[in-house]
């Protein structure tokens, strides 16, 4: 039987306002656009891994708000298993993202509904041996908790992507099979951050991944239009991006996670589900949105030059 990806996390209401350069603290700048659109990093990495191929469950929670009916028609448009999917009192979690013309972002979330998404949210959650489970940090701390020992009771494996950045203890980070940070998050994550004179480079993440910093048994670092370096079972590699051009980079490290869990859910080498996943990411920064722009498997293989599944 194919394994699934169930994706516990945060489901958003994107607003997202073009403008030709970011505001500064006291400025009105002109926009060019306006729109609405789903997002919220736990449903961006669903309809990614849905989109990749695989059987994908959302679990969450949406507000019983109009935003929160058009994120549930959304999603069931994806085709998700929409089973565990709450609709609880007041709003629905929103982002306010602002996109400037050379594609870079700046967002706002209020949680909403997101906040109510707790350890009881996990009772019936589908998880068999071999399935995998994307968490985020969008909802909190301790239904992702529960969820990575679920996730072990079961013998599933379980991808974190810790967006945004939350301290989180070392023993939770060694229970999960990976971790996925950009280099901002990784520098939080090895307490480098605080020091400013440490840039973060690749050379520095690489000699970090090297000393075993991350804590977790296998380590991704998204290095954007660079690729990335990951450190799987000791080993360091590198993957070097794809060359695009941006228009709107909101979104690519859930479709990355998305795309990573569904090439894993069929059980592809860990390496060349990372390949897979960087390509994935860079198909989504071409357009605009999060979860409306996570291309489909075919797209993905059409773009590595691999034959159709
Ligand atoms: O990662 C992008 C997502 O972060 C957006 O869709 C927004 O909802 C925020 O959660
Ligand atoms: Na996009």
């Amino acid at each position: 039987m194919l394994s699934r990806v169930v994706v516990v996390g945060s489901v958003n209401m994107d607003v997202l306002t073009r403008c030709v350069r970011m505001p500064r603290p006291g400025e009105t700048v002109p926009g060019r656009s306006v729109s609405l659109l789903p997002g919220g990093k736990g449903a961006n990495q669903a309809v990614a891994a849905r989109r990749a191929g695989a059987a994908t469950s959302m679990v969450g929670a949406v507000g019983d708000d109009d935003f929160g009916r058009i994120l549930r028609d959304f999603l069931d448009s994806e085709h998700l298993d929409l089973g565990r999917l709450a609709a609880v009192p007041g709003a629905s979690g929103t982002a306010v993202i602002l996109v400037d013309g050379s594609g870079e972002n700046a967002i706002t979330i209020v949680p909403g509904a997101n906040d109510r998404v707790l350890p009881n949210s996990l009772d019936g959650i589908p998880l068999t041996p071999g399935d995998i489970l994307l968490l985020q940090g969008e909802i909190p701390e301790a239904t992702n908790i529960a969820a990575i020992a679920r996730a072990r009771e079961a013998g599933a494996v379980t991808v974190l992507n810790l967006a945004p950045y939350r301290p989180t203890p070392p023993d939770v980070l060694r229970d999960v099979d990976y971790l996925v940070v950009n280099e901002t998050e990784f520098a939080n994550v090895t307490g480098v951050g605080a020091d400013p004179a440490a840039a973060m480079t690749s050379d520095r993440v690489e000699g970090l991944l090297a000393d075993g910093a991350g804590v977790a048994p296998n380590v991704v670092v998204t290095l954007g239009a660079e690729g990335l370096l990951a450190r799987l079972d000791g080993t360091v590699l590198r993957v070097p991006g794809f060359p695009v051009t941006a228009v709107d980079t909101t979104g690519a490290g859930d479709c990355f996670c998305g795309a990573f869990g569904a090439a894993l859910a069929r059980s592809e080498e860990p390496e060349q589900a990372l390949r897979y996943a960087s390509a994935a990411a860079a198909l989504s920064v071409r357009s605009h949105g999060a979860g409306p722009s996570m291309p489909t498997d075919a797209a993905i293989n059409h773009f590595l030059g691999s034959p159709a599944r």
